[in-house]
């Protein structure tokens, strides 16, 4: 006898249950894994990527406000961004999941291998996939590895982040240059991480190093040094945009962005441009950071920035080491799958230039206080 399929309404039930089974009663044994008390006035929050420390400033706040109040004309900063960062056009879109989803939607297909480093951001798989392109994942920073890959699956799209969000290391970008050009392949750099914190006033990494003639697309999340709500595609053809706008999915289907977030940009790019003294203060508290916790012992798996992970391994152990930190006031955040590998979480702490020489001492004394507690390995199951 023909068995009846089970309810779809059962089997989402069902993942629901494991989700809370497995995970929240399992692993957590109750716990919350993301968050635990609240900050308070005082605390030391690493846990956002505002770098800059632009979130609230002022005359980012002014401009949103007279454009609210209809003070002022309509604004969209995507030519002043283009030129930021040096490109002969640009996008922008409503945030960076949709800038990069929509770019490897737009320029991948079924026939084009997309090569994506595995320590990328998710959206450049997600748009892939949306695609149908074949998703070939390469290890970390290996340019051996991802050669052997383009030798045996062919020429296509190399997706990277410039600067890694997880651990804060950096992409080879002039040898995965050499590596593209040699092979026929297209390049796309996610400067979400490294735009307005580094190169020249703040326009990224590509063009600190000299590529940008040399990197097909760039895609930046506005969320991140510049504070706002936003994503940018910047194209080496001008012919591109049109196109975007109208190939991918989410220039076409989703709501565009706010007067007043593209007054507010507007104002964080000047802002971004203007005070070099927080690109400096973060370049300071970055190091000191790196320096003092590697020195504990910690492995910072070749972070060269302003992001410092703690590879707590198991989500039980990162829960252990979120607690410890919060008791010193010390607010990073917590990636855990999907964000990282089954049992390779981590806390991330994300610097910025608005920190006092005292917070960075915290920082600092909450990490000994984890390695005098726990050790510095991440837990393994
Ligand atoms: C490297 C990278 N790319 C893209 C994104 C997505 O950006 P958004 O938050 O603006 O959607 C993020 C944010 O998590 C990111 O870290």
């Amino acid at each position: 006898m023909k068995t009846s399929p089970q309810p779809a309404t059962a089997r989402v039930r069902a993942r629901v249950e494991r989700f809370h089974r497995h995970r929240v009663a399992g692993e957590w044994s109750g716990r919350e894994l993301l968050s635990g008390r609240s900050p308070q006035p005082g605390d030391v929050r690493v846990d956002s990527n505002d770098y800059l420390a632009l979130a609230g400033d002022e005359r980012v706040a002014k401009r949103m406000a007279d454009c609210l109040l209809g003070g002022q004309d309509q604004v969209v900063p995507e030519e002043d961004l283009t030129s930021h960062l040096r490109a002969r056009a640009g996008v922008l879109c409503q945030s960076g999941w949709d800038a990069n989803l929509g770019l490897l939607q737009a320029i991948a297909d079924e026939h084009t291998p997309v090569y994506v480093d595995q320590l990328a951001h998710m959206s450049l798989a997600a748009g892939a996939k949306l695609a149908r392109a074949p998703l070939r994942p390469f290890r970390h920073n290996d340019l051996g590895h991802l050669r052997r890959r383009i030798e045996r699956h062919g020429p296509g799209v190399v997706a990277v982040d410039a600067l890694y969000s997880t651990n804060g290391s950096l992409c080879p970008l002039a040898e995965m240059c050499d590596l593209v050009e040699e092979t026929g392949c297209v390049l796309v750099v996610d400067e979400s991480h490294s735009l307005g914190t580094s190169g020249p006033l703040g326009a990224g990494l590509v063009v600190e190093l000299g590529l940008t003639g040399r990197v097909h697309f760039r895609i930046a999340s506005l969320s991140k040094a510049f504070a706002g709500r936003a994503g940018f595609v910047a194209a080496q053809d001008p012919a591109f945009v049109p196109y975007f706008r109208l190939e991918s999915f989410p220039a076409v289907f989703s709501s565009r962005l706010l007067p007043h977030d593209l007054a507010g940009l507007a104002a964080t790019l000047e802002a971004v441009r203007t005070d070099e003294w927080r690109r400096d203060r973060l370049r300071e508290v970055s190091a000191w950071v790196r320096e003092e916790v590697a020195e504990l012992g910690f492995d910072l798996e070749g972070s060269a920035s302003q992001i410092v992970a703690l590879q707590t391994g198991t989500e039980r152990h990162t829960i252990d080491v979120r607690e410890s930190l919060e008791e010193h006031g010390v607010f990073g955040s917590v990636f855990a799958p999907p964000a990282t590998a089954r049992n390779r979480s981590l806390i991330r702490l994300s610097l910025h230039c608005g920190l006092g020489d005292d917070d960075v001492t915290r920082i600092v004394e909450a990490c000994r206080d984890v390695r005098d507690r726990f050790g510095v390995e991440p837990a393994r199951p």
